[in-house]
């Protein structure tokens, strides 16, 4: 395959969060503060990923505005000439804060929203008082001229206000609101009976993006994750593996995807241990799911193999206990139905909330 660099860089500054999300994208095993890289290692790092010809940076977590040099951070990058953006809680940022990173050129903020409705959102987030933050962060966002995307994660529990998630959005500025369904693996996993949604949730859902879209057309772009299990063929998870992007761990390692460090054959190498550019080029761990020739004959036979690129290797270790398996969300996986048979909802189910202990 023809290898370019990688448009993205996925810098997850730190695992500390104040939320409590029961479908935590981190993995099950936090990296404690003492552990994380210090900021000139950061700085490195954004400067070479540049070099190397890396478009954006994705400021992630945790939540980075629990690092008090998220302000430096942005500003090395921006300096370099990476595209920047903050995916945020807004918890930790206050009008100063945002102000100064919009004049160290954070470019675009995304911030999460857990629900419409403050009792929900509070439940959801295992957080108190977290929409009147969010409200305020919007505000000053705006204000400060930083382009803002909504973030809300969909799951049984909100998704029947996914007409008000919308309407808050615009109520918010936002220029584009990503609704996207829970990925049952780590944490998430934990959670699988309380936050999966229900076959008439996921149909409603997708009759009220395609509405929406119609409707809110130059006013509110809405890019829309389905839920795997209602879906015919699975997602192009990571846009294919090792083909777009670069996860960095608060440690320093160097993953195809945030969620890497679930499979466990896999080893992954750390910034500062040879050149980024090499690592993404000839790591074994880049390497082990790119391209086709590591695919099943069910992937490497269907005509589908360069659109979805045989689905998520995270999910098809969760699921079927073998990253190189076909996506158990393909209709073609044989996992298929015994996937889709797991998507039945636990109404008993409570949430086991994700907090972080330094
Ligand atoms: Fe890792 Fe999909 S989450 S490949």
């Amino acid at each position: 395959m023809n290898l370019g660099p990688p448009m993205a860089l996925l810098a997850e500054l730190t695992h500390r969060c104040p939320l409590a999300c029961p479908y935590c994208s981190n993995p099950v095993d936090l990296v404690r503060r003492s552990a994380e890289l210090p900021t000139d290692a950061w700085a490195s790092v954004l400067r070479e990923a540049a070099g190397i010809g890396v478009l954006h940076v994705h400021f992630s977590g945790g939540e980075p505005a629990s690092r008090r040099d998220l302000e430096t951070l942005v500003a090395t990058a921006a300096k370099a000439g990476l595209y920047t953006n903050l995916i945020t809680s807004g918890i930790g940022l206050t009008e100063v804060r945002v102000k100064i990173l919009a004049e160290h050129r954070l470019d675009h903020l995304q911030l999460s929203v857990q629900a419409p409705e403050p009792d929900l959102a509070n439940l959801i987030s295992g957080y108190r008082n977290a929409l009147p933050q969010k409200r305020a962060v919007a505000g000053w966002t705006n204000r400060a001229g930083i382009a803002l995307t909504v973030n809300a994660v969909m799951h049984r529990a909100n998704l029947d206000l996914l007409p008000q998630t919308i309407d808050m959005a615009i109520e918010l500025g936002a220029q584009r609101l990503e609704v996207a369904h829970v990925q049952y693996h780590g944490w998430a996993l934990r959670n699988r009976g309380a936050l999966l949604p229900t076959r008439a949730q996921a149909d409603a859902a997708r009759a009220i993006v395609d509405e929406a879209r119609a409707r809110l057309t130059g006013i509110l772009r809405i890019d829309y994750v389905p839920p795997d299990h209602f879906a015919q063929f699975p997602k192009p998870c990571m846009g294919g593996w090792g083909q777009v992007g670069m996860t960095i761990t608060p440690e320093g390692r160097v993953l195809p995807c945030h969620a890497a460090e679930t499979i466990p054959h896999l080893s992954f190498e750390t910034v500062g241990s040879r050149p980024l550019g090499e690592i993404w080029t000839d790591s074994a761990a880049f390497n082990a799911y790119r391209g086709t020739d590591w695919m099943s004959e069910t992937c490497r036979a269907c005509s589908h193999r360069e659109v979805d690129f045989g689905g998520c290797r995270c999910q098809a270790l969760a699921h079927a206990g073998d990253a190189a398996a076909t996506d158990p969300a393909c209709e073609r996986s044989p996992m298929n139905k015994e996937f889709r048979a797991k998507a039945a909802a636990d109404p008993q189910a409570e949430f086991v909330y994700r907090r972080f202990t330094a």
